[in-house]
């Protein structure tokens, strides 16, 4: 009798999604096609020889995520419709020889031979002669970051600005108390360190005392701007909530009306009290 010591090397893996039919398994080794459109028909055939060789599961060299993760100028992403139709050349001729294709998703960090490299520290590596710009904490760009929200906002802030300087400063008191208390609230749901850093920039003391005093001295003079200044009360609030609810979309979804509901009963009561504070009816 005969044995071996990979006994299942050559039977079939069910991993719930797809069966692989042997657990064979090439690993990511770039080959610079990645790189060019126009060498994906070669980089098709070089797999399909794989899979026709009787390999389980091809993973494919890096392809990067974005520009700074570019092993090298130009390098291959997955980030165009055009990237998807190239990447199918391969997936398609590997599905036909019988074989599964896995794409590699690879950041190279500094290692990347470009000039746009990032990375934790601004330290060059060896093997590169680019030294990587040095990412914050969150490994964010604020202005790119703000961008997909910026034309809301902007239209936010049209709608809200008020005809004149009462209502301006109603603006500020009611629009900024209620956004303070909606991402204070959001903020208890952060990671500690982070929560923390956004609560203390929003309790930053923005002068709403003194708003009311100002405010209060004008309406309490004028049941004319009294009255005007409750209609606009009313009309902000409808615009904040909108735009605060829409904050909360995440991967196109809302979350599930019963969570939001008590938040914003909540944030409805401390709007009604600072109306109140301004002597005016909610
Ligand atoms: C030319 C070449 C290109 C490679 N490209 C990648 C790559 O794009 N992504 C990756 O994770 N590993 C890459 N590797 C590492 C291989 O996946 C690894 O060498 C292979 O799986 C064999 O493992 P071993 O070197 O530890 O024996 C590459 C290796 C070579 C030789």
């Amino acid at each position: 009798m005969t044995t071996t010591p990979y006994p299942h090397l050559l039977a079939p893996l069910d991993l719930g999604f797809t069966t692989l039919r042997n657990r064979v398994l090439m690993g990511s080794m770039h080959t610079g096609l990645e790189d060019r459109f126009y060498n994906y028909g070669k980089l098709a055939a070089f797999y399909r020889e794989r899979a026709r060789g009787g390999v389980g599961l091809i993973v494919t060299g890096g392809i990067s995520p974005n520009r700074s993760g570019w092993l090298l100028p130009f390098g291959g992403t997955l980030n165009f419709k055009g990237d998807v139709y190239n990447h199918r050349r391969v997936t398609n001729a590997v599905h036909e020889e019988g074989g599964k294709i896995l794409m590699q998703i690879l950041h190279a960090g500094r290692y990347g031979y470009q000039p746009f490299v990032v990375s934790a520290s601004p330290i060059k590596s060896p093997i590169s002669k680019f030294k990587p710009k040095e990412l914050d904490d969150a490994g964010i760009e604020p202005v790119a970051a703000m961008d997909p929200f910026r034309a809301e906002l902007d239209d936010f802030r049209r709608r809200t600005q008020g005809a004149d300087y009462p209502e301006t400063l109603v603006t500020c008191y009611l629009t900024g108390g209620f956004l303070t208390d909606f991402f204070t609230g959001l903020a208890a749901g952060l990671p500690k360190a982070l929560g923390e850093r956004v609560s203390a920039v929003l309790d930053i003391d923005a002068g709403q005392d003194a708003l009311v005093v100002e405010l209060r001295t004008a309406i309490d003079a004028s049941a004319r701007l009294a009255s005007r200044l409750a209609m606009w009360g009313r009309r902000l609030v409808g615009d904040t909530m909108l735009v605060a609810r829409s904050s909360l979309v995440t991967g196109g979804q809302l979350p599930g009306e019963e969570r939001i509901e008590p938040v914003f009963t909540e944030l409805i009561s401390a709007h009604t009290r600072r109306m109140d504070a301004l002597g005016l009816t909610a």
